[in-house]
């Protein structure tokens, strides 16, 4: 499949790591290392505490800096929860939503994902929507299926003006700090249904625009052939985000790709 229409993205999910003090040094090494072309998006999603830090730090480096989750309330009386207006106040650009760690931990719904995507695009930051079995769904034949509801129930009720600027990220549970990474094939099968089914919300235009991004356990060395693949137009990368040299490494080889 022709990918054109898409410019690779690479983001960092940095789950709940470092500290504010840690964000100059940081960008300082990865400045150092970093190759980052105009052919490729650079972004990492750092905890909430972290974000004037991370804006500050980063200068004119063009790496933007995203959030891990939203409320889906707009303001009001929702103790420890954070807006996507005071995010895009603070100039985040991405949000994740849906990542199985808070599907997990947090008891988040398709429904609660689906309003947190709509918050954030309502506040104009580009929704990360992350998807992606656990391995008795895939032993047991699942997988497509799933995931496939997973997508239909997280993209409910997106404007038609917004659509080509959502993102999917294809993250099986049984891949995520494991250090077991699906092969190319596994992941290319997937995001390839991934973007079918996007055909059939949106129609296949728009679908061809859209970008679906590969997580779990990539690093500088397999991102390459996770890359290469038709249907993979990025990564979202946990562990491997947290050391600047082998994120530098994994946007270098989307910048060969
Ligand atoms: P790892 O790269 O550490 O497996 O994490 C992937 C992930 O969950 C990114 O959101």
């Amino acid at each position: 499949m022709d990918k054109t229409n898409r410019k690779p993205l690479i983001a960092g999910n940095w789950k709940m790591n470092k500290l504010a003090s840690e964000a100059l040094g940081f960008w300082s090494q990865l400045r150092q290392a970093l190759k980052l072309t105009p052919e490729v998006e650079g972004a990492l999603c750092v905890p909430f505490p972290l974000i004037p830090a991370m804006q500050a730090a980063r200068g004119d480096c063009p790496i933007r800096i995203g959030a891990q989750d939203v409320s889906s309330h707009e303001a009001g009386a929702y103790t420890g929860e954070v807006s996507a207006a005071m995010l895009a106040d603070l100039g985040v650009a991405y949000g994740i939503v849906g990542h199985s760690e808070r599907r997990t931990y947090h008891g988040e719904t398709d429904a609660l994902v689906n309003q947190k995507l709509l918050a954030l695009l309502r506040a104009d930051i580009t929704p990360i929507l992350c998807v992606g079995e656990s391995l008795e769904q895939r032993d047991g034949g699942q997988t497509l299926d799933f995931v496939e509801s997973q997508v239909r129930n997280g993209l409910k009720d997106v404007p038609e003006a917004e659509r080509s600027r959502v993102i999917v990220a294809y993250e099986p549970i049984w891949a995520i700090g494991t250090g077991r990474t699906a092969t190319a094939e596994q992941a290319q099968e997937v995001c390839g249904h991934i973007r079918a089914v996007l055909g059939e919300l949106f129609g296949a235009e728009t679908a061809r625009h859209i970008r679906v991004l590969y997580g779990g356990s990539m690093n500088g060395k397999n991102a390459a052939s996770l890359l290469a693949k038709p249907d993979i137009d990025g990564g979202l990368i946990g562990g491997a985000s947290l050391k600047p040299l082998e994120f530098a490494d994994i946007i270098g080889a989307a910048n060969e790709g």
